[in-house]
């Protein structure tokens, strides 16, 4: 199994201070960051675009970023935030695009690309495109996507435990309602990467957060 990696999601940061907040994560040791992309179409909300993405380059170069979009059509998407600094481009299997051809075409522009699924997706909805290695990672989603601060559905956790089984290697990634605590379920199920918006951008010491987190994360892979 892939190593942990504790991702803090940027739409719950303080907008009025977005660039401190991104050296903030950066700086509490988070392993990436999240950035979420919404169009008002494939979920009831609008979030910021590719010149989010393109200021957390400038303040962070080294700090991964990780882009998760909630797209209608992702595909017309790919070159404008390649362009903008995505190191990861996550699109959902349910958006209206070929999904092959998008997920070639985040390699193509040089970016590791990522399979998103809505909570009560199937995981063989993905098992295509990781057969054929299309997809550098898989995030489950455990809340709707579209807003951030939802409680955590364990619903898709048996779909992380039928990708683990088949896939010992993959990264699968967990996005919605993680916290202290949901953050256990998700790795025992066996998920690797935890996204976390409301629950790490809220703590007034965020490194002291993500370090316990590792700290519970490394007694459970201990026991
Ligand atoms: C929801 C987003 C999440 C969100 C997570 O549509 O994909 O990344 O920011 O926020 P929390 O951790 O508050 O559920
Ligand atoms: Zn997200």
């Amino acid at each position: 199994m892939p190593p942990y990696r504790i991702l803090p999601s940027l739409l719950a940061a303080d907008f009025g201070h977005l660039a401190d907040e991104i050296c903030r994560a950066r700086d509490a040791g988070a392993d990436a960051l999240h950035l979420d992309i919404m169009d008002a179409h494939f979920v009831p909300n609008l979030s910021f675009g590719p010149a989010v993405v393109a200021l957390a380059k400038k303040v962070a170069p080294d700090f991964h970023r990780n882009v998760h979009l909630m797209l209608c059509e992702p595909d017309r998407y790919v070159e404008a935030f390649a362009k903008a600094g995505a190191d990861t481009l996550q699109i959902h299997v349910e958006a209206c695009c070929e999904i092959r051809a998008t997920l070639q075409s985040i390699r193509a522009h040089g970016m590791r690309a990522g399979l998103v699924l809505n909570p009560r997706t199937a995981p063989e909805a993905a098992m295509p495109f990781l057969e054929e290695g299309l997809a550098d990672e898989v995030l489950y989603m455990s809340v709707y996507p579209g807003f951030g601060g939802q409680k955590f559905m364990p619903v898709p956790l048996e779909g992380i435990r039928t990708l683990r089984s088949r896939y010992p290697d993959l990264s699968i990634m967990i996005d919605g309602g993680i916290n202290r605590e949901t953050l256990l379920l998700a790795a025992a199920a066996g998920a690797d990467a935890f996204v976390a918006g409301s629950a790490l951008f809220a703590c007034p010491d965020m490194a002291a957060d993500i370090a316990a987190w590792r700290a519970s994360l490394a007694a459970l892979s201990a026991s």
